[in-house]
């Protein structure tokens, strides 16, 4: 595949995506290779995305398809097959600064998140022990979307921590570097008020999301909604209790509706790919030294790390939490705690029932994993 030539390649950033035939993988692969164009352009760096899958048709022919888009990103597949040289997941992951991770099953009916856990956990070990083996994990970013993501993240840090050991790793220096995409929550609840508060298309709304990635592990916090720098409080309260009530419950089991729409084909992978591809984007434009920190709400594991009383207090020493994070280049810099004080009355018990369930659900996943 030819591949563009840049006045200045020193900043060269190669994006590994494992899973990229797969709906989300294929979706997302081609959000970046063209909302990356201006980023490349801007940055005069060399933009290469790397799609994995073992599913080799679907991941040939996307990246294929992909390559005869005229942008400045240059894609290059990879998968298991007849003649395809010793390690397909080696050479995708080889140099990768940034890996992002849609590989797994997705959601069928009558299955939760947690009936996924045990399929997905040994894929996202399969390629984690990939990822210590092929990537400097002192530099490499990973994101992980393969669901349910509340349990995966474990997974995924401890194989990296155990698998990298030859890299001198240690658990603070993997946690720094490992997140779990929860963006499709805070994407679903900025639609869902858009629409219950009749904004203008133009008005973009963003509403912070904490918590876990299930059901009412899912605390989105609509009284810190704003559009720009304007706060909603007050519309949002004049919405009523009963109608926020109802937004809360369409956010946290907003999954659902797109499984029961699919009838049975497969989960969410059109609004994910979009919501991984802001994520992603922000990740590249900081690696790209575009800019210098990154503000997300990911999740973390804010447990490796001594980030104060308040911290701690917050999460009830859970480890594994998404929380709004500073990021910059280093990793993990900051956790913010500011959202914490400012919760509605509702809000409070809708993050004391997540804690609980938090609590609950994640030693159990690793029980199983052992
Ligand atoms: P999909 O079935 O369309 O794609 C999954 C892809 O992973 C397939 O192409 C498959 O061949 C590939 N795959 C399986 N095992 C692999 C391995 N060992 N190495 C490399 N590739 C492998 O599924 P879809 O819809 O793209 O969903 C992917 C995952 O994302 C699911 O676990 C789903 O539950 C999750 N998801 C996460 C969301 C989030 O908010 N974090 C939202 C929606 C879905």
């Amino acid at each position: 595949m030819p591949h563009p030539t840049y006045t200045n390649s020193r900043d060269a950033l190669k994006i590994a995506v494992l899973g990229a035939g797969g709906g989300i993988g294929q979706s997302l692969s081609l959000l970046l290779k063209t909302e990356l164009h201006t980023t490349c352009v801007a940055a005069d760096a060399r933009v290469h995305i790397a799609m994995y899958d073992v599913n080799r048709d679907a991941v040939a022919g996307a990246a294929t398809d992909l390559s005869h888009i005229n942008t400045a990103v240059y894609v290059t597949w990879h998968a298991p097959e007849a003649g395809s040289g010793p390690d397909p997941l080696a050479a995708c992951l080889r140099g990768a600064q940034l890996v992002v991770i849609p590989a797994g099953v997705p959601r069928k009916p009558g299955m939760t998140r947690d009936d996924l856990f045990a399929i997905n956990a040994s894929i996202v070990k399969t390629l984690s022990q990939g990822i210590a083996a092929h990537c400097d994990l002192s530099r490499t970013f990973v994101l992980l979307i393969s669901n349910p993501v509340n349990s995966l993240v474990p997974v995924l840090v401890e194989t990296l921590v155990v698998a990298g050991g030859h890299q001198r790793v240690t658990p603070q220096t993997v946690a720094r570097r490992v997140f779990g995409l929860t963006q499709l929550d805070a994407v679903r609840a900025s639609a869902f008020l858009h629409e219950a508060l009749g904004l203008l298309p133009g008005q973009s709304v963003r509403v912070p999301v904490v918590g876990g990635h299930s059901g009412h592990t899912i605390v989105p916090l609509f009284s810190q909604a704003v559009v720009g720098t304007d706060k909603l409080q007050e519309r949002v309260r004049s919405l009523g209790p009963d109608v926020l009530s109802q937004l809360v419950n369409r956010v946290q089991f907003g999954g659902d509706e797109v499984v029961k729409a699919k009838n049975g084909a497969g989960s969410a992978t059109l609004s994910m790919a979009y919501a991984a591809a802001q994520v992603t984007r922000g990740f590249a434009e900081l690696l790209l030294g575009v800019r210098e920190e990154l503000q997300d709400t990911l999740y973390v594991n804010v447990g490796a790390f001594a980030f104060g009383e308040q911290v701690t207090q917050l999460t009830q020493g859970l480890p594994y939490v998404s929380l709004p994070l500073a990021i910059s280049r280093d990793g993990l810099q900051a956790v913010d705690t500011q959202w914490a004080q400012k919760l509605a009355p509702e809000e409070r018990k809708l993050w004391a029932v997540c804690i609980q369930e938090l609590q609950t659900a994640v030693p159990q996943h690793q029980e199983q994993q052992s």
